[in-house]
């Protein structure tokens, strides 16, 4: 796991926006997108490298981590609308080529089983990016999940309704109480996690899932098990870490030859 301290939410974002335009200048087959405030700085170093002419996503696949049930098609709150409105619509993804599981479908289970198997006839994801709520969840995957769990539904909990609150119009009543979600194990499947975490809001989270022990109480620590792990903070999220000078350490005295 490599984790870097950016000087600022800023920078943060711009350089996990160049982390993921290298997975697909290199070719990558299909990217993890997520939602949540976290990755925007990210989908906007994206969008302006598309907008440079540097980077084109033609013909490259994206699946979002999840999706309320219940929201209607086209709510400005379903994750598929927004990372059309945040994201895909701003650079050269197609609508069918940016996936997310159906939170409407009549058979949920067999939305949750048809959405792992669209991802494994796609082929690996190269990168996914990803956000941590406060409670340390990944995708929606709420504490006391299983750590080698697939896409499934999932009950929010109420400090999870209560963070997204803001997102409908600080009305608790709006905010759904189910969704679908990958679970830890389908996001482990991608070959490198790239986490961003930035204010102080975030700081137990991270120093939780990256210092703490491994436990499905805090769903982040899976990232513990995996090989190729990239973790980016502001100073604020960073604040509750314990390895700070080591981790700074270690990016100032990089290798040239290592990449991220
Ligand atoms: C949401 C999303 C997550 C996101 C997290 C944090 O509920 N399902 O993917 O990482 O909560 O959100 P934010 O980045 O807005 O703080």
């Amino acid at each position: 796991m490599e984790l870097v301290i950016t000087d600022s939410a800023a920078d943060a974002g711009v350089l996990a926006g160049r982390i993921m335009a290298d997975h697909v200048r290199r070719g990558a087959r299909a990217i993890g997108l997520a939602t949540g405030s976290s990755p925007l700085g990210a989908y906007r170093e994206l969008i302006r490298q598309y907008q440079a002419g540097d980077l084109s996503f033609a013909g490259v696949q994206a699946f979002l981590l999840d999706e309320y049930i219940g929201l209607p098609p086209g709510h400005p709150q379903s994750y598929a609308q927004f990372i059309r409105d945040e994201f895909t619509s701003h650079v050269d993804f197609t609508d069918e080529n940016v996936h997310s599981p159906d939170g409407n479908a009549a058979d949920i289970p067999a939305a949750a089983a048809d959405y792992e198997r669209s991802i494994a006839e796609t082929g690996r994801i190269s990168v996914q990016i990803l956000g941590i709520g406060a409670n340390g969840h990944i995708g929606f995957n709420e504490p006391g999940s299983s750590l080698r769990s697939r896409t499934r539904v999932k009950t929010l909990t109420p400090k999870t309704r209560e963070d997204n609150a803001r997102f409908f119009e600080d009305d608790l009543t709006q905010v759904p109480t189910h969704v679908l979600t990958q679970g830890l194990g389908t996001i482990s499947d991608a070959d490198h996690l790239l986490m961003i975490a930035t204010g102080a809001g975030k700081a137990d989270a991270v120093a939780a899932a990256v210092e703490g022990p491994l436990s499905a109480f805090c769903p982040a620590s899976i990232l513990q098990m995996h090989p190729h792990v990239t973790v980016i903070v502001d100073p604020a999220a960073a604040a509750s870490l314990k390895a700070v000078d080591y981790y700074r350490f270690a990016v100032q005295n990089k290798p040239t030859w290592q990449t991220f």
